[in-house]
């Protein structure tokens, strides 16, 4: 999309604040939108808002505020026919000025769950409709580096995940320096849980393999290994030269010609794969602290349209 190419120009500056996009495909249940950035150093305020429309003194169904006079804290408040409602203030904020973080807003039936940095931090009871959000905005002393959506990408019974086939993860790759394979790029602050990336593409036709290496300085934390020429995909871990056991089970969810979305989702204790919105692929950590691995590597028979860090 238009909007896509947009964001792409401004590759290594992140996006310019005063920031408005849409949200893909609206709110439902499960859908969370993920804001990386950096909150600048003597921050005053910042705020994220969820809102019904992009003109000036449009509903805000959800305004998410970090302030910084004093211990940071959490104020929350909806916006509605041109005046705030009652705020909800949260204190302990793990966000401090000058700090780089991931705000996850996950939409439940009955209230917007809020996490900071893979943590849960609060919940906002829906005062207005989810499903009239469209809009996003974020504005005040933040810079981001990427926002991306994600369908319902938790396990909704244990064991037995399940994930909406549509629509497949969206996301704005702005935080992305080049779309062309051999693709390398750092992961600004390194992993930890609750991070996600979120790879789209084509497989070209005739593809034998292509790979995703989640590398750190001495090595390679997950390498993952479509091969379609053994109609498998393949997971290991490597350390200085070494690797270790390969992983082969559950099937190839790729397809020749066709487009996918390829979501590394980092949790506690594994990297959660999803393609497609479905679950293909649960991983171990083998190799920590999560926070080394700071270098994302793409390359083979592929075509890469974006990538959001
Ligand atoms: C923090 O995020 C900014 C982008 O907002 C990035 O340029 C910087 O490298 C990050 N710093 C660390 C320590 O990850
Ligand atoms: C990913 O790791 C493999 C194994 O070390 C290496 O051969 C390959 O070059 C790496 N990919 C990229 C794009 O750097």
């Amino acid at each position: 999309s238009s909007f896509l190419s947009q964001q792409q120009q401004k590759s290594h500056k992140g996006r310019k604040i005063p920031f408005t996009g849409s949200v893909h495909g609206g709110l439902q249940e499960g859908k969370s939108i993920i804001v990386s950035g950096r909150v600048l150093p003597h921050a005053n305020r910042f705020h994220v808002n969820l809102q019904c429309g992009s003109r000036a003194g449009a509903d805000i169904a959800l305004h998410v505020n970090p302030r910084y006079d004093g211990q940071p804290y959490m104020v929350t408040n909806t916006f509605q026919h041109g005046c705030w409602g009652s705020e909800e203030r949260k204190h302990n904020l793990p966000l401090p000025s000058g700090s780089n973080f991931t705000l996850q807003i996950t939409v439940t039936r009955d209230f917007y769950q809020i996490s900071v940095n893979g943590g849960t931090f609060m919940d906002f009871r829906h005062r207005l409709a989810y499903q009239q959000v469209d809009t996003i905005s974020v504005d005040g002393s933040v810079e981001v580096s990427s926002i991306s959506f994600m369908s319902a990408a938790f396990p909704t019974q244990a064991g037995f995940p399940s994930f909406p086939a549509f629509p497949p993860h969206l996301s704005l790759g702005f935080s992305v320096s080049s779309q062309v394979v051999p693709y390398k790029n750092f992961i600004s602050g390194g992993l930890h849980p609750g991070r996600t990336i979120m790879i789209q593409g084509t497989i070209l036709s005739g593809a034998t393999r292509f790979h995703v290496n989640l590398s750190h300085p001495s090595g390679i934390a997950l390498h993952y290994n479509p091969r379609f020429n053994e109609n498998a995909v393949v997971r290991n871990t490597k350390l200085l030269d070494r690797w270790s056991s390969e992983e082969r089970g559950g099937g190839m969810p790729f397809q020749w010609g066709q487009p996918f979305t390829l979501t590394f989702i980092c949790e506690n204790n594994v990297f959660r794969v999803v393609v497609n919105g479905m679950q293909a692929h649960v991983y171990n950590h083998r190799f920590t602290p999560l926070s080394n691995i700071n270098i994302l590597e793409i390359d083979g028979d592929v075509q890469l349209s974006s990538v959001s860090l």
